[in-house]
């Protein structure tokens, strides 16, 4: 994955987020796995951008690098599915899909403000909770590039614990 090194995070531009490319479905994997390796209970990472664009995938690629094994459907229709990884004590990770929600009020019949406490939520079209969404979260909004294969990705942290553990990632060369 190829960094943006103009644009740091924390600092004066920290509304504008990181820029990353991601050519390829290997470069989605890797950032997935690094953004599981620093996710913690409460925490909510919220999935932005078009339909295709690679939200589920990078939601089964986090879910992989947790030791999940099952089958990851994307939960277009159920609204959202659970997932218990195998390490003792990991908290359970909620993969929600608010495409086909028609008001923020319906994302409470799931029960979604259960996950915000002690798991994890992954939360594709995070727009369709308007002020439900909570403040602190970590979001990546994907975006179509040129070649099939390729996404240009904003990682923006929303949060003071997002904004400290994200600000490693902006270091020139280091490594995953
Ligand atoms: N770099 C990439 N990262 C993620 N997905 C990619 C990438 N390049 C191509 N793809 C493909 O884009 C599609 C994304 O679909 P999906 O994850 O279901 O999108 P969404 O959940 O955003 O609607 C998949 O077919 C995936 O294989
Ligand atoms: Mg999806």
């Amino acid at each position: 994955m190829a960094l943006d090194h103009h644009r740091t995070l924390g600092h004066e531009d920290e509304d504008a987020g990181l820029t990353m490319v991601l050519d390829g479905e290997d470069a989605t994997a890797a950032l997935a796995a690094r953004l599981a390796a620093l996710a913690r209970p409460g925490d909510v990472i919220a999935l932005k951008g078009p339909l295709g664009v690679g939200k589920t995938t990078f939601a089964r690629f986090f879910l992989h690098a947790l030791g999940v094994e099952e089958d990851i459907p994307s939960p277009t229709f159920a609204l959202v599915q659970t997932y218990d990884p195998p390490a003792a004590a990991a908290p359970r990770i909620w993969h929600f899909d608010f495409y086909r929600i028609d008001s923020p009020a319906e994302a409470y019949e799931l029960g979604f403000e259960d996950a915000f406490d002690d798991d994890i939520s992954l939360i594709e079209w995070p727009e369709k909770l308007g002020s439900l969404l909570p403040e602190a979260r970590l979001e990546l909004a994907f975006a179509f590039a040129d070649d099939v294969q390729t996404r240009r990705l904003v990682i923006r942290p929303c949060g003071a614990t997002w904004t400290a553990r994200t600000a490693h990632m902006a270091a020139p060369g280091e490594t995953p």
